[in-house]
């Protein structure tokens, strides 16, 4: 019992501690990894934005054919951008890697960005989606810019040309005023942000997929199976008095 109760008290102050590593409040983000729309919104913005700095090594571009819906045709055209090293295209059978030269990594933004195949395993989705959300002016910086969630980032506000600039009126509060406007609405850029965040969510676990599938056959069968249990005990009981 006591071994329990230590047990569940350590699970209970490590995510306590996971949860107060940032310093501002996690904002709330849907995630539907059934919305393949999403999905596909979220892969096209990934590759155009993130590809160039962050790997995701563990995930194949052919994947996207069963996962995503889409055909060999439209990834070839429209998500691969890369080569090899002899110049031949990225074949899409091959893994989601760049070009980042460590050693000019570190000098440019003092760290190798990294590999961001499971970060919505280990920072979570709501992390994800409060750090893009939350880069903002801060001359003070090398880059220009800071993050409320992570306070001197070594990364570019690489979508500014999506969301704008916008400068803390209350950094705690989440309250800002844009200086500079981008292409979308404050709405389109939550939006297309949860498209990112829920492509993230699906390639740090693409098995989700499947267990959504398999998971409703497996309750439909216990369903049934109970049923048929059900029956057989009124049938065994029926003449037990
Ligand atoms: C120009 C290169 C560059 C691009 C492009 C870029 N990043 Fe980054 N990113 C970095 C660097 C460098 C870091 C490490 C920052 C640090 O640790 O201070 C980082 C860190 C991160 C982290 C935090 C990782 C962690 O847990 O410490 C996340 C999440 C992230 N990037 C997501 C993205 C996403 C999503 C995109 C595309 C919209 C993107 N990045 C585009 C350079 C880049």
């Amino acid at each position: 019992m006591i071994r329990i109760f230590i047990g569940m008290l350590l699970i209970f102050t490590s995510t306590v501690t996971f949860a107060a590593t940032g310093s501002i409040p996690l904002k709330p983000v849907l995630i539907d990894l059934n919305n393949k729309a999403s999905l596909q919104r979220g892969a096209q913005i990934y590759v155009n934005n993130c590809l160039g700095c962050h790997t995701l090594k563990y995930q194949r571009y052919v994947k996207f054919i069963d996962h995503l819906s889409l055909s060999k045709e439209t990834i070839e055209n429209n998500l691969i951008f890369t080569t090899g090293k002899n110049g031949e295209p990225t074949k899409i059978g091959s893994l989601m890697l760049n070009a980042v030269n460590p050693d000019s990594a570190k000098e440019a933004f003092g760290v190798m960005p990294p590999d961001l195949t499971l970060i919505a395993r280990s920072r979570g989705t709501e992390w994800l989606y409060t750090f893009l959300t939350s880069f903002y002016k801060d001359d003070t910086r090398p880059l220009g810019v800071n993050n409320a969630l992570y306070p001197n980032v070594g990364m570019p506000h690489v979508l500014s040309w999506m969301e704008g600039l916008k400068k803390p009126v209350n950094l705690e509060k989440d309250q800002y005023q844009y200086i500079i406007k981008g292409t979308m609405t404050d709405k389109e850029y939550q939006k297309s942000m949860t498209d990112l965040v829920n492509f993230l969510a699906y390639v740090s676990e693409p098995a989700q997929l499947d267990r959504y599938r398999i998971g409703f056959w497996v309750i439909l069968f216990l369903a049934i199976f109970s049923f048929l249990a059900f029956l057989l005990k009124i049938e065994y009981w029926k003449d037990v008095k």
